[in-house]
């Protein structure tokens, strides 16, 4: 089987994407230092695939623990990078803790990818790096605005950094454009951990329905949107997880025409935050306590995706429906209800 290094593999879309590396024969090795995460994931992915996954606990930004993951694992087929912290609010407070762990992880898992002559690498990019586009849907060639946050300007330089050493060496790349990932395995049996409150809309939202935050607040419903509120390209995290399959495979196949792809990972639909709050209570049967208030800073109006070229490319066709992720997002909240009372708490370490 071909290895594959997952960064990050303890989070959200690192699970999802080791399930489904597992489910298509490949070998996952997962690097994650558990700071923005638990091992609690490691055993959803085992009770779905039979497959017990080791994790090197290791900080990306230390070259030397780094480069002993590399020595440990010979012939690695292709490099997953994952390992980011995203909280775009908290990147505005502390920006150079964003600069150094983002960056530093990425340059030093580059320079051990080139030194062990990795041939696939595999970059968790976002459209945040568009900023707030003149012209929507977005195309992978739309000119990218300034970054709204330390943490988008990350991204762009990560993007940067990507290119220009798959151009010096004989890496072979892709930079995925995620919009915004949602939902959970269908099973229920892994989902999104978020760390404390939740910045995102929908882990907010299945939080308020079970009542662990008292009432959601609407960021804003004086947009010129069809309802006043900020449009997004909401897609499902096992649409994104195969998209990096799709992308490994068609890299190892010789497929793509330049060392350095670009692709957007979303729907392609535009879909408001008050179409996803109906959505949530429709397929829920629950009526969501919410408000508006103010918008909130650094909110771009509207963005969604023109998804042509990964469905053209890589035969990348997302499958779940806005009811679909907010079914599989609630079930998912359920579970963790259930795994408090049984364990006492939601993200209980695997031991
Ligand atoms: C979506 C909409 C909010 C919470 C960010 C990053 C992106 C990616 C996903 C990492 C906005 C509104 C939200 C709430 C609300 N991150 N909202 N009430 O900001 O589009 O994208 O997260 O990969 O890179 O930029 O996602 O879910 O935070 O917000 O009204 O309690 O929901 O104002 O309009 P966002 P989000």
């Amino acid at each position: 089987m071909k290895k594959v290094l997952v960064t990050g593999g303890c989070g959200y879309i690192g699970a999802h994407t080791i399930v489904d590396l597992i489910e298509n024969n490949f070998e996952p090795v997962c690097v994650d230092n558990n700071s923005r995460s638990t091992t609690a994931l490691l055993q959803g992915i085992k009770d779905i695939t039979g497959k017990t996954i080791k994790n090197y606990k290791v900080d990306l930004c230390n070259f030397d623990d780094t480069y002993a993951v590399f020595q440990e694992n010979s012939n690695i087929e292709g490099i997953i990078h994952f390992a980011a912290f995203k909280a775009v609010g908290e990147s505005v407070e502390k920006p150079l803790l964003y600069f150094e762990n983002n960056l530093s992880s990425l340059i030093n898992i580059l320079k051990c990818a080139k030194e062990f002559h990795v041939p696939h690498f595999i970059f968790s990019s976002s459209c945040t790096v568009y900023g707030s586009p003149d012209k929507i849907p977005v195309t992978e060639q739309t000119p990218e605005k300034p970054a709204e946050s330390p943490y988008g300007a990350t991204k762009q330089m990560g993007e940067e950094i990507v290119k220009e050493t798959t151009s010096a060496t004989d890496m072979q790349s892709i930079l995925l454009r995620y919009f915004n990932p949602v939902g959970a395995y269908p099973s229920a049996l892994i989902g999104e951990l978020p760390v404390g409150k939740p910045e995102n809309l929908v882990p907010a939202i299945t939080q308020t329905a079970i009542g662990k935050i008292k009432q959601l607040i609407v960021h804003g419903d004086d947009y010129p949107t069809r309802d006043g509120s900020c449009i997004r390209d909401y897609v499902h995290v096992c649409d994104i997880a195969h998209a990096h399959i799709l992308a490994l495979q068609y890299l190892i196949d010789k497929k793509n025409n330049s060392p350095c792809e670009i692709f957007n990972l979303g729907t392609g639909n535009g879909v408001s935050v008050l179409e996803v709050i109906h959505s949530f209570e429709k397929v829920s049967n629950v009526k969501l306590n919410y408000t508006i208030g103010p918008r909130r800073p650094g909110d771009i109006m509207a963005i969604y995706a023109n998804n042509s070229l990964a469905k053209e490319k890589l035969n990348w066709a997302p499958k779940y429906s806005l009811d679909e992720m907010m079914l599989t997002a609630w079930k998912w909240e359920l579970k963790l209800k259930d795994d408090e009372a049984l364990h006492g708490n939601p993200n209980f370490q695997m031991n």
